[in-house]
């Protein structure tokens, strides 16, 4: 379990952006409120634009709201921190370094890689990017870059993981194999996880919570509990109601 238990909150939280062609505001987010606690695995969708990458960005202290309030703990978030660790939509990775130190480079920079080479292996494991471990970012596929940059966060082990759509560039069987993987890790560690995903199964599949959202402005139209044990059945009669009333809410009803 994650040494340290923390609550994160969005109060009344906007963000606009002015736009660059002329005088009107883009309101990304509108009115957001939540509550999010370790231990939740909190999946994020809603149609492009609708502020997912906005939220995550303005939890990780990498943007601030235009208006309302977020905090950890009651402390109000003003900047980056290790303790919030963010897997970008596009994998950015140091084209610099290898594969093997671009998943030790945090570690190295907060003086902890000593003792810890056996995480960096475990990554490497985890990722089934052991025989890749001297290459270098330009030499690997998308998909490949993207694990690595997973494992680049995970292996710092946050009190609150922040994931954009960490897994869009895999193929079906690795998506697969990773949504299991992350699931491990979170279980083991129990820190607040916020996933973005375009993907309702995997929003469902992971999940304790699914959060839909909608755009024009940015909103939260649904918060629903995923009441299954892990790890879920993708066929069940539950799951697939839970994706029906998800669809739903996404204005994808069958029947509509
Ligand atoms: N830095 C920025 N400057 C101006 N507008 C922005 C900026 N960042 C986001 N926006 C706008 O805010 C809205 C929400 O963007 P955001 O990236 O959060 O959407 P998203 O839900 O993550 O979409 P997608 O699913 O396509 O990734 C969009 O209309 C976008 O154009
Ligand atoms: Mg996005």
């Amino acid at each position: 379990m994650a040494e340290k238990k923390v609550t994160l909150k969005l109060e009344n939280v906007s963000k606009s952006f002015a736009k660059v062609e002329n005088d009107e505001v883009t309101h990304a987010l509108n009115a957001i409120d939540m509550e999010l606690k370790s231990g939740e695995f909190i999946s994020l969708v809603g149609p492009s634009g609708c502020g997912k990458s906005t939220i995550l960005r303005l939890v990780a202290g990498l943007i601030t709201p235009t208006t309302g309030k977020i905090t950890v703990d009651g402390k109000e978030i003003l900047e980056p921190s290790p303790e919030r660790g963010m897997v970008f939509q596009k994998p950015t990775l140091f084209p610099w370094l290898t594969v093997e130190k671009n998943i030790a480079f945090s570690l190295k920079m907060q003086g902890k890689l000593k003792g810890n080479e056996e995480k960096v292996e475990r990554m490497l494991k985890v990722i089934g990017l052991e025989s890749f471990r001297e290459d270098y970012p330009g030499q690997l596929s998308g998909g490949m870059a993207q694990r690595v940059a997973l494992v680049r966060s995970l292996i710092n082990e946050p009190d609150i993981l922040l994931l954009d759509e960490p897994l869009g560039a895999l193929d079906a069987f690795t998506r697969m194999n990773m949504q299991d993987e992350i699931l491990k890790i979170w279980q083991e560690r129990g820190q607040l996880a916020i996933m973005v995903t375009h993907d309702v199964d995997e929003a469902i599949y992971m999940g304790t919570r699914v959060i839909v959202m909608d755009a024009n402005p940015g909103r939260v139209v649904a918060d629903i509990k995923i009441d299954e044990e892990y790890p879920r059945d993708r066929s069940s009669a539950a799951f697939v109601e839970y994706r029906n009333e998800i669809l739903n809410r996404l204005h994808f009803g069958g029947n509509k």
